[in-house]
Parts: C-alpha cells; structure tokens; sequence
C-alpha cells in the first residue's frame, strides 16, 4: 500500500525521503515521487512509474535538493500506473500533496472544484484534496487552517502530508484510518512517515497521530490539534528497533531472512509468556484478569494469512480449550450484522494492525457486546493493538518480505498461548496444561530441525518450476497449513494453487489431477492418517505427482510418482501446523527464485493492506 514520507529539516531533505521510500518498499507499490521546495523557493516535482531506483534515475538526470519535502510510493486505486497519477499532485503551483487511502466523495469534490475553474491532471482521488487545500489558501487561510477545513469535507480514509510553496516554514498532516507517524528530530528537523521503519536512520522518537488528528510540523516544533480542533499532546514513545532490523545482511531476499529467523521469532514470542508449567495471564494486558473468566466462546476474525492462522487457531480453542471458535474473513464480517452470542470474545489477528478490514471489523465488534475484544499483533504502536481490550503481542520483529512468514508461525505460537490460557481459567487440569507449555516450548527448536530440509527442498522446487497449477492436501489442522503453503506459492510464484481438505478431493477437484498437477500433502502422524492415506491412493490412481511432507514413522514410502520428505521425529499435534508450514514457506520460496519472480515484492500485492 501507499509509503509516505515527509521532511522539514535545516539541511538537504532528500537523501532521507529517497532512503524512506526504499525502507517502504516492502508495502508494495507501482509508482513513486517526490517534491522539494528549492532554496529559490521553487517546488520541484520529479515523478516515476516502477520502483524507486526509476525515480533516482530521474533525479540524477534532473537533480533538486531542498530543505522541506514529501516522497510517496503509490499502490493504484483510483487511475492507472501512470506518471500523472502518481503522487505527489501540485495544485496552483504552491501546494504539493501526498495521500495514502481513498476519498470516497472525490466525484463530488472534483465536480465542484472543476466549476471553479481547477483542472485535473490525473485520474486520481487524492488530487481533489490538492485543489481543495489550494481552494482555501488562495481565500487566505494559513496551511494548518486550509487542511483543517479541506478534512473536514473529506469522507473516507486518509493520510495525507501537504507542503505549501508560499508557507516554507512548516508541513501539514492529517489522518483518518490510514497510518501516518510523526518522527521527532535531534538535528533541527522533523519528520513524517507511514511507519517507524522509514525514519529509524533520522529518529527514534515518534508520535502516533489518532483518527481525525490535523498536525503541523515545523522545523523546531510540532503542534498537534484533535478531531475536534483543540490542541492535544500525543505521547512521545521511543522505538527499540534498530535502524538494521530491516536489513537484508546475507540473504538473498528477505522472504528468506524471515524464514530463517522463526527459531529467533518463536523463542521471543514465548519467551516471558510460558512459563514452564502454565502461561501469564497478565502477557494479555491488565484487562486480562476482568474478561478471561468471562469467555464462553471465541470469533476470530482476519485476513489472508492471518486469516490462516485463525483457522489454525479453532483447533486449538476447541480440542486443546474446549471452547467454541468460529473464524471469518473481515471484508465479509464488517458488513453481515452478525449475531453475537453472550460470553464470546472478538479476536482480530493481524501482523501489522493496520489492515483496513481488519481494524473496521475490530470496530464493529466493539458496538456488539463482546465480552471483550483481543488482538494478536506485530506492531505494538498499530490502531489494533491500540483498540482491542486485550493484546498478546508477537515478537517476530519487522516483516519486510510481502509474503508473510515469521508473522505466521509467531501467531500460531501466540495462540497456542492464547488457547492455554483461555484453558487455565476454564479448569483445564495443570498436568495437561504443563505438558502443552512443554510442547510449545520445544517449537523453536523443532522449526531449527525443519530449516535444514532447505537443500531437498530446493531440489523438488525445480519440479514446480515449469507447473501452471498445484493441489495443496490436508485435514484437520493440516488443511489450514495447506491452505497456507498454496497461499505462499501463489503469491510470489504466480503458480495457480489450491488448497482443500483432502476429504472433499472427490467433490470436484480430482477432476483436476493428472500426471501435470503435483499434489503437495501435509501428512503429520495424526488419527486422520490413514484417511488421508486413501485420499493420497486417489490421486495416485489418476496419475498425480504427489509430494508429501510426512512424519518419519507415517508408513508412507517414496515410489514411483511419491516423493516422500521426512519431518523431524515425534512432533506433537499442538507442534504440527507450526513445524509443517516452514518447509512450505521454503518450497514457495525457491519456485519463485527459479522463475525469477520478485519475491520479496510480488506483483500487485501489498504488505499492509490500508485501504478497503
Ligand atoms: C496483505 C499481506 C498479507 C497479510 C494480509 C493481512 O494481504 O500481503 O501477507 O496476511 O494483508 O495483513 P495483516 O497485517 O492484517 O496480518
């Protein structure tokens, strides 16, 4: 989704909003630009389709420097990849504008503004808010006054970032329901991103701006007003990330690096929160100790992968805490007026927090009569964390890669979590307990063993390579990992895959199979084995190549059309979906290097999905 980063400094901004669109890149985008005010007071507009490196082409062809600055990296909504369409928009050659999310009244807005005498140089929504800023200005209002009352005939979600030709002492922001962070400077500058990752090399210090917040920011100062006008403080927090957790070191992508970083990922996630024998309450926030005794139920709700880790998560509320789960996309969730049964607990898993669907489900719920709302999520600062009741945060670190890996497996961990401690309140007894927090402490290690399948992996990679479809197989927990592997391969491979339980094999897609349609099975040592035994003879007997992960002692033997990768020994069912996701996170991965996709950035995708 749209990167946005802005700067107001007593040097040269320009190197810090180029370095701020490449640590953004990983939201996924399709075109970028940038506007500077020069020292002769002149806004320099420079603009390119593709990836950042076009736009540093253009900059070195046409360089401009300045001292205030905003760059954007635009992911289409309204309008095509298209230079015009671009952002920043310049309105009245004095106002330059940068926005991430959708006006969802900009037809009106560009009607009334094009009766003004405003004509439109791109498709876009965003340019309406140019013109609109511009529209109020040129009757006099200061730039702070102009956004103030330019939001206020907005509908929709927006951050935007605007600089005025004619005002050189400041940049305006504002926000509704789309990030947007405040980055305090020690250098004689300030500065304005999506996310805290863009500014680490110039700040760690920021402030998080709410819905409806309007802020000015000055090269010495930042004053910040509320949805209401009035002036507001907004807390200064300090980010423990280092300005490295987002490098790629060694590896060759950072899909890669994130999935070898899970052992990592995992044992931090855990750490503090198991406690040998039982999970802390308390790691779910103060709220904790009022609403678990309360629970009754559960509904999950997410996306995309996330989703899949809801799915994984009804197993274990229901057969590890004996409590019923349902799960749900949110897109679907937000607009189906659900029934809410008394005791149920909202839960919104999402690893960036910001996903729009997400958040508004999360807000919908809260009107409903939860007995509470949790979030499961990888960014302490994100709308959801802030919204829910309670929290159980993952520590998987920064997730670049579009793709999500470590985000995945640190959810599973926090719900297992999650799962326990819901089973302590309900009277699970404390052998048992004791022995899933065993369980769950050994995964890190576990998922260590499986990165080592890395090479085999690698060489049956090179038999998916040439494929234009693939079957994913599992059952019961296995069916989600599967519906997680087909999710992975067809992100950044751009392989047609499918994942189904395998039971409905015969309800219609063995009319698929043939002897060009590898079939992937997930086949731990569980009481379905032997069921999906059958369901595997059948697609042997239509000629499927079929690639099975299995437990050592599965009784699955590698024969011709079989291949047969072996699991690490005595993995428990609670450990299951954790330890067979890794191999498919790798077998994705490796497809897609051998047909030269973009893994780290697939096409038309995005990391942190903020617009509807
Ligand atoms: C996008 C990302 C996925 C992610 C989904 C939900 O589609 O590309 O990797 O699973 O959004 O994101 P969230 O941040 O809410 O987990």
């Amino acid at each position: 989704m749209c990167g946005i980063v802005g700067a107001i400094a007593t040097r040269d901004v320009s190197p810090i909003l180029i370095d701020g669109l490449h640590r953004l890149e990983y939201r996924g985008y399709d075109s970028t630009g940038v506007a500077l005010l020069d020292d002769k007071g002149v806004l320099q507009l420079r603009r390119a389709v593709g990836k950042v490196v076009k736009l540093e082409e253009k900059l070195r062809e046409s360089p401009c420097a300045g001292r205030i600055g905003i760059a954007h990296s635009r992911w289409a909504t309204h309008g095509g990849v298209t230079e015009a369409n671009a952002h920043p928009h310049v309105s009245g050659g004095r106002i330059a504008l940068i926005h991430n999310g959708i006006i969802e009244n900009y037809v009106e807005l560009r009607a009334e503004l094009q009766a003004k005498g405003y004509v439109f140089a791109s498709e876009t929504d965003t340019e309406v808010i140019a013109h609109l800023i511009h529209d109020f200005a040129r009757e006099g209002s200061d730039l702070t006054a102009a956004v103030q009352r330019a939001v206020r005939r907005l509908k929709g979600a927006y951050a935007i970032v605007v600089f005025d030709a004619q005002q050189p002492d400041r940049i305006c922001v504002a926000r509704i329901a789309s990030p947007l962070v405040i980055g305090l400077g020690s250098d004689g500058g300030n500065y304005v991103a999506s996310d805290v990752q863009a500014l680490l090399p110039v700040t760690r210090r920021f402030q998080f701006l709410d819905e409806g917040d309007v802020a000015e920011i000055r090269r010495d100062s930042v004053t910040i007003w509320d949805a209401h006008d009035q002036r507001i403080e907004r807390p200064v927090h300090e980010s423990s990330l280092s300005a490295d957790a987002v490098e790629r070191g060694d590896y060759a992508h950072y899909m890669l690096k994130e999935i070898h970083e899970q052992p990592r990922a995992l044992a931090d996630t855990l750490s503090e929160r198991l406690l040998g024998d039982h999970v802390l309450e308390a790691a779910l926030g103060p709220a904790a100790e009022r609403i678990l005794p309360l629970v009754q139920s559960v509904h999950i709700v997410a996306c995309g992968t996330s989703y899949h880790a809801g799915l994984v998560a009804r197993y274990y509320l229901e057969q590890g805490a004996r409590v019923p789960c349902t799960v749900e996309v949110a897109s679907e969730y937000r607009y189906r007026d659900p029934v809410v049964m008394p005791g149920t607990l909202f839960l919104a898993i999402s690893q960036s927090g910001e996903t729009a669907d997400t958040l508004a489900a999360l807000r919908e719920a809260k009107k409903l009569g939860y007995v509470g709302t949790c979030a499961i999520c990888n960014v302490a600062e994100s709308s959801v964390v802030r919204e829910a009741d309670l929290a159980l945060m993952t520590r998987a670190g920064p997730e670049v890669g579009v793709a999500s890996t470590k985000a995945f497996t640190t959810q599973l961990a926090a719900l297992g979590m999650l799962g326990l401690a819901i089973a302590q309140r309900r009277g699970l007894d404390r052998r048992t307990v004791a022995l899933y927090a065993r369980q769950m402490a050994q995964v890190p290690t576990l998922v260590e063993h499986t990165l080592k399948l890395d090479g085999q992996i690698r060489e049956w990679a090179k038999r998916f390579a040439d494929k234009h479809h693939a079957l994913f197989l599992g059952r019961g927990p296995s069916y989600p990992v599967a519906l997680e592997g087909a999710l992975k391969l067809k992100e950044i491979s751009y392989i047609h895959a499918e994942a189904y339980p395998a039971g409905e094999l015969k309800h219609g897609p063995l009319a698929l199979v043939d002897d060009d349609m590898p079939v992937v099975a997930v086949a731990p040592n569980n009481a379905l084995l032997e069921k999906l035994k059958s369901n595997l003879q059948e697609v042997r007997a239509r000629g499927g190549q079929l690639f099975v992960f299995a437990d050592p002692n599965t009784g699955i033997e590698p024969a011709d059309g079989v291949d047969v990768m072996t699991m690490p020994d005595h993995i428990e069912a609670l450990q299951s979906p954790l330890i067979y996701t890794v191999p498919l996170q790798l077998l994705a991965y490796h497809v897609a290097v051998l047909r030269g996709t973009d893994v780290d950035q697939p096409r038309n995708l995005a990391k942190s999905v903020t617009v509807e």
